[in-house]
């Protein structure tokens, strides 16, 4: 059973703790104590103030669900200290020297850093992009203007332009671009939508190549606790650790 230590027991972190299977939470983290403490009622795990204390614990794969300012923080400890990382956060990624150092820690230390897909689908066979011809790599993402923090009383265009320069303007709502751009090696347009007639987050990504066009529609329930957050994304982490070992290995 892999020994995990959970980092951000917020609304992603506490779903994973609910529904661990396949395996083992043994200590959290978290900036806010406080949430740590609640998880650790819920899940047993021990809880720890200090995150050098959570480090040192026997983990095989330390689960971020916290922010980008976490992975910023955090990644290289981790990963030097001998442990799998698992990164949602992955709009931290966008910084390229950052993300090459991160790969060198991980290949220095025969560690592995996993992208879990998200809040969206697809991104195993988006991996095709990166050795085929491709014209288009689109990602349109609408929400409720509640989940974006502004109020709108019609469907409203906030933003169209690349990835890099929407983290820029709207750091909590790029993480699919950036596991888009991953997963295919290309730059993604992005459109982002505010519209006040619908209560879900809908992820819509369209890709152009050689192969053809890909249209994939994800259209995810907010979860309840934090309406800017995805359940998929939660769920995608939850399947991801259980499948690490399964000799069969689908869509990878
Ligand atoms: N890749 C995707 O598709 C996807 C989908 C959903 C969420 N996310 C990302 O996952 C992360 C977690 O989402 P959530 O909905 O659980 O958020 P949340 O705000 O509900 O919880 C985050 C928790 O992490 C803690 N935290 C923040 N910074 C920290 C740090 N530096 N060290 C330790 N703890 C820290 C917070 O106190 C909070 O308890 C966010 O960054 C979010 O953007 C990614």
């Amino acid at each position: 059973m892999r020994r995990i230590g959970l980092l951000g027991c917020g609304n992603v972190g506490e779903i994973i703790a609910r529904k661990q299977e396949g395996f083992i939470i043994v200590a959290l983290y978290d900036t806010a104590y406080a949430r740590a403490q609640a998880v650790e009622e819920m899940c047993g795990a021990q809880a720890y103030e200090s995150f050098d204390e959570f480090l040192a614990q026997d983990l095989d794969i330390v689960v971020e669900a916290a922010s980008v300012s976490a992975v910023q923080t955090h990644a290289e400890a981790i990963l030097l200290a001998g442990k799998d990382m698992v990164i949602l956060s992955v709009g931290a990624l966008t910084d390229e020297p950052f993300r090459d150092h991160l790969k060198a820690c991980a290949e220095k230390n025969g560690k592995r850093i996993y992208i879990p897909s998200g809040a969206i689908t697809g991104l195993d066979n988006l991996k095709v992009c990166q050795i085929a011809e491709v014209s288009k790599v689109m990602l349109r993402t609408t929400k409720n203007p509640r989940s974006l923090g502004i109020e709108a009383d019609k469907p409203m265009l906030l933003f169209k332009g690349t990835a890099r320069d929407c983290i820029r303007r709207y750091p909590k709502n790029i993480n699919v671009a950036v596991a888009i751009e991953l997963a295919s090696g290309h730059e993604v347009e992005v459109e982002l939508w505010a519209d006040p007639g619908t209560d879900r987050n809908t992820h819509e990504l369209i890709v152009e190549g050689e192969f053809g066009d890909i249209t994939i529609r994800v259209s995810n329930r907010p979860s309840p606790e934090n309406p800017a957050t995805s359940y998929l994304a939660a769920l995608s982490i939850l399947t991801l650790l259980r499948n690490l070992d399964n000799p069969i290995q689908i869509g990878t």
